[in-house]
């Protein structure tokens, strides 16, 4: 017999309680504690045909084949392509392009048979849809049903070779009363489909949507459960999206993949150097280049700043791409150790491209971005600067220096200032085009005179 018990689950991150509280004990948020009824069945332990512990000698090598999924970007996120049985969440915020990378991804593997579950548009809407993206999907078959047991049956029947879910909030299954996207929905439809993942060996992608705080709306929960994670951003008023592996039980985390959203669906961008420097601000002061890792890939990002006077005491402190916190030790360390005021200035820092990027090592050309700003110097785009800056003013080492300056070398800058620490170490016959500048401490940098020395 089935008991119904009730529990309460906190919407923001799933933390389970018996009883309702008003603040969750887990992520701190208010109000936020549902009622849900579980059905529970009572737990039978005879005639369980049970699998038996074994040693680890005794486990046979299996090869992995992993499914090619055509795209270079998807693979590299995913570690190399798509391991069988394997639960694939695609995270983002509704409207960054979940929808089309997935299904675009469907239309275009032809030897691989998809199976496409839409739970959010019609079968006309996906054709539509897929007129635009320019897929004939000759082997992508659509099903547009919320409910995850028929979901299953499909599965079971058709045998296709990789799932699409779009999206985990839209489907729900039949044995909970509560409304999909609820978290005891999310959490029992995510269960099912990797329980069917697992047994049949086919891999499933989940489209899940995130709330405004980034968590993927209510369900945390599927974020331990699921294989891979992957993160899909960007600007919703740029088009460059960056798909980032948050989780990968198969491969490498924080890797990234990088895309352009265009009329006709998303393209892969398998140099990503050149995008994200804007070709338009060559002249302007205010803009520093910097190398930076995100994944295993060095790009080169624009950093803009903005410091302008004002007549009060309490200036806006704006930073777009570049961690808030970071840049207050920023100013209080350019305060400091080159004693410039900052008290009557406001201050806007941006990553031109709309990247969030967290590499430290940025640090070195924010702060110089904004003593661009501050003096109306341009720096020209000869010269980059890599590091992190420590709270005595002191440039750290970057890690991959010799990535950093290979990718530094290939587009053309001629100039870079780095951490003096180890530079000694660095082959430099690999970079004999490269001008280095090793500096321990940001009070030796004179910027004026760097800029005038280049320009000779
Ligand atoms: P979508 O994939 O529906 O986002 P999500 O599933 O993450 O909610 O993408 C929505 C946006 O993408 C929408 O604003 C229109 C734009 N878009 C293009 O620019 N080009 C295209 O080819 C497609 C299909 C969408
Ligand atoms: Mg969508």
């Amino acid at each position: 017999m089935n008991k119904q018990r009730i529990i309460f689950f906190c919407k923001e991150c799933g933390n389970e309680s018996l009883k309702w509280l008003g603040k969750c004990p887990a992520c701190g948020a208010w109000n936020s504690f549902i009622e849900q009824k579980l059905n529970d069945g009572e737990v039978k332990l005879e005639n369980r045909d049970t699998k038996k512990p074994i040693k680890l000698q005794e486990i046979t090598e299996g090869e992995i084949t992993r499914i090619d999924t055509k795209s270079v970007e998807l693979n590299r996120v995913l570690g190399g392509g798509i391991v069988p049985g394997s639960v694939i969440l695609i995270a983002g915020e509704p409207g960054i392009g979940k929808s089309t990378l997935m299904l675009q991804f469907a239309l275009r593997v032809k030897s691989i048979k998809t199976l496409y579950v839409s739970g959010e548009e019609s079968e006309y809407q996906l054709k539509l849809r897929a007129e635009r993206l320019k897929g004939k999907g000759e082997s992508c078959l659509i099903l547009c049903d919320t409910i995850v047991e028929n979901i299953i049956t499909a599965i079971s029947e058709i045998k296709p070779d990789i799932v699409v879910i779009d999206s985990i909030q839209t489907i729900q299954t039949d044995n909970y009363e509560s409304y999909p996207g609820s978290v005891s929905q999310i959490k029992q439809c995510a269960f099912l489909l990797m329980q069917t993942a697992k047994q049949m060996n086919i891999p499933i992608f989940i489209i899940g949507h995130v709330n405004k705080e980034g968590d993927i709306a209510g369900p945390k929960i599927i974020e331990h459960m699921v294989d891979v994670v992957l993160f899909f951003e960007g600007n919703t008023n740029n088009t460059y999206r960056l798909l980032r592996t948050m989780k990968n039980r198969f491969g490498p985390t924080f890797e990234i993949g990088l895309f352009d959203m265009r009329q006709d669906g998303l393209k892969e961008v398998t140099n990503p150097t050149n995008v994200l420097i804007n070709e338009e601000t060559f002249n302007l002061s205010g803009t520093c280049l910097a190398c930076v890792i995100e994944g295993i890939r060095p790009l080169i990002v624009e950093v803009q700043a903005l410091v302008n006077q004002v007549n009060h005491f309490n200036p806006q402190r704006v930073s777009n791409g570049y961690d808030n916190k970071r840049l207050a030790i920023l100013i209080a360390v350019i305060e400091k150790i080159l004693k410039i005021k900052f008290y009557n200035k406001e201050i806007f820092i941006n990553i031109a491209g709309g990247f969030k990027i967290n590499d430290t090592s940025l640090d070195f050309a924010v702060a110089m971005a904004m003593l661009s700003s501050t003096y109306d110097l341009t720096i020209p785009r000869e010269l980059c600067f890599i590091g992190e800056i420590g709270l005595n003013g002191e440039i750290r080492p970057s890690p991959k220096i010799e990535q950093r300056l290979n990718e530094i070398q290939k587009i053309g800058i001629k100039h870079v200032v780095v951490s003096s620490f180890k530079i000694k170490e660095l082959n430099m016959a690999n970079f004999k085009n490269l001008n280095i500048i090793p500096v321990s401490n940001i009070s030796e940098i004179k910027l004026k005179e760097l800029i005038s020395e280049i320009k000779c």
